[in-house]
């Protein structure tokens, strides 16, 4: 049987990276990476050529009939875009219904479930992609994947996690007893495959986790695991609140300002994770998600307390190590320069 020809865009990003890993390790897909031609070039994506994966060089602010012919042949596309470039998409679903050979297309989900309408203003720019997906009746499948193992854990005193922290915050928010879905990313990728050649989640929405935790039972663990008592920052409901009514003032000037977006985001993950508890099973369900769990209930999740266990090994990773990387150069040369 011929293998599904699946198109990836972003496989040289973080969720991108982990899809194309599941894909893979599944083996029932002959994969191909989209990049934009000013990319083409990039390091990254000479090291998916040296995998002798496919590269399709395609310009989604180019002309839609070049893109089309670009992508045409491809069975299933799946887009894995920077979280501020989501609009770009659109000029992706067009051409895809114009190539007209796809049977699915999976726009940029892979965020925590929530609704949409004003309360993140990052589910609202992939609303609209998916507006447009409907709007050209093409099938489709959104797949949201809660928040990352990666991101949702606290550094403790003596250091020891450090090699693996983005976020240098240890922020408890509304009392921490909110429990959201989580999923490692290293299960992102192995979830899309199973979801992808699944005709039960064709034109739906559907939400995975590899865990449903709250903030509180997060802290006990590393606790219990490490042995070391966490120094944590308590932030009250108001004070979320207060920061997100700020970062959302911040962004009305200059929407597009990428920092801006990234403090605003930030603030709107958290009151509708902590406050507003959207990111759960329930909320899901009620939004009309199927769960990838019940789907698939012989799926074997990264659980958190495995991912624990690994950081405390030394086993654990940094997400965004490039970006990581040059935003401390740019504070030791600011450092430097201030002294
Ligand atoms: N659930 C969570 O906890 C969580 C955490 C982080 C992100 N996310 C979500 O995951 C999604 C992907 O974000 P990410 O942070 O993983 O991405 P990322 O690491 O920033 O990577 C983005 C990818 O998109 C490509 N790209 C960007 N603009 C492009 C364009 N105009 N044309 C073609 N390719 C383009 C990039 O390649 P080039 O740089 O070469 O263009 C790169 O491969 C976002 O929508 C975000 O909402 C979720």
């Amino acid at each position: 049987m011929s293998k599904q020809k699946v198109l990836l865009l972003g496989a040289t990003g973080e969720t991108g990276g982990d899809i194309l890993e599941g894909l893979l390790e599944d083996g029932s897909f002959e994969v191909a990476c989209l990049v934009q031609p000013s990319s083409a070039q990039k390091p990254a994506v000479k090291k998916l050529e040296t995998r002798n994966l496919k590269i399709v060089v395609g310009d989604l602010s180019g002309d839609v009939n070049d893109l089309a012919t670009a992508i045409t042949g491809y069975d299933t596309i799946i887009s894995s875009i920077s979280a501020p470039h989501q609009l770009a998409q659109l000029s992706l679903v067009d051409a895809a219904a114009k190539a007209g050979t796809v049977k699915r297309f999976v726009p940029c989900g892979f965020m925590t479930v929530c609704p949409p309408g004003g309360v993140m203003h990052l589910r609202d720019d992939k609303e609209v992609v998916y507006q447009r997906i409907w709007c050209h009746h093409l099938p489709y499948t959104i797949v949201d994947v809660g928040y990352w193992h990666q991101l949702s854990w606290f550094r403790v005193p003596s250091g020891r996690f450090d090699y693996a922290v983005l976020l240098e915050r240890n922020e408890v928010y509304a009392g921490g007893d909110a429990k959201t879905l989580l999923t490692d990313k290293r299960d992102i990728g192995r979830f899309v495959a199973r979801i992808i050649k699944d005709e039960r989640t064709l034109n739906q929405k559907v939400f995975t986790y590899s865990d449903f935790i709250s903030q509180n039972e997060i802290a006990r663990m590393i606790e219990q695991k490490t042995g070391e008592k966490l120094e944590l920052t308590h932030i009250s409901e108001q004070d979320l609140l207060t920061t997100r009514a700020n970062a959302r003032a911040a962004c009305e000037p200059e929407p597009r300002n990428m920092m801006v977006r990234l403090v605003r985001s930030q603030a709107e993950y958290n009151a509708s994770k902590y406050i507003r508890r959207d990111n759960t099973p329930a909320m899901g369900k009620y939004l009309g998600y199927l769960d990838a769990r019940e789907l698939y209930p012989d799926f074997e999740p990264i659980s958190f307390e495995r991912f624990v266990d690994e950081l405390v090994e030394g086993k654990g990773e940094r997400p965004y190590e490039e970006m990581y990387a040059a935003l401390k150069d740019m504070q030791g040369g600011e450092k430097a320069e201030g002294e």
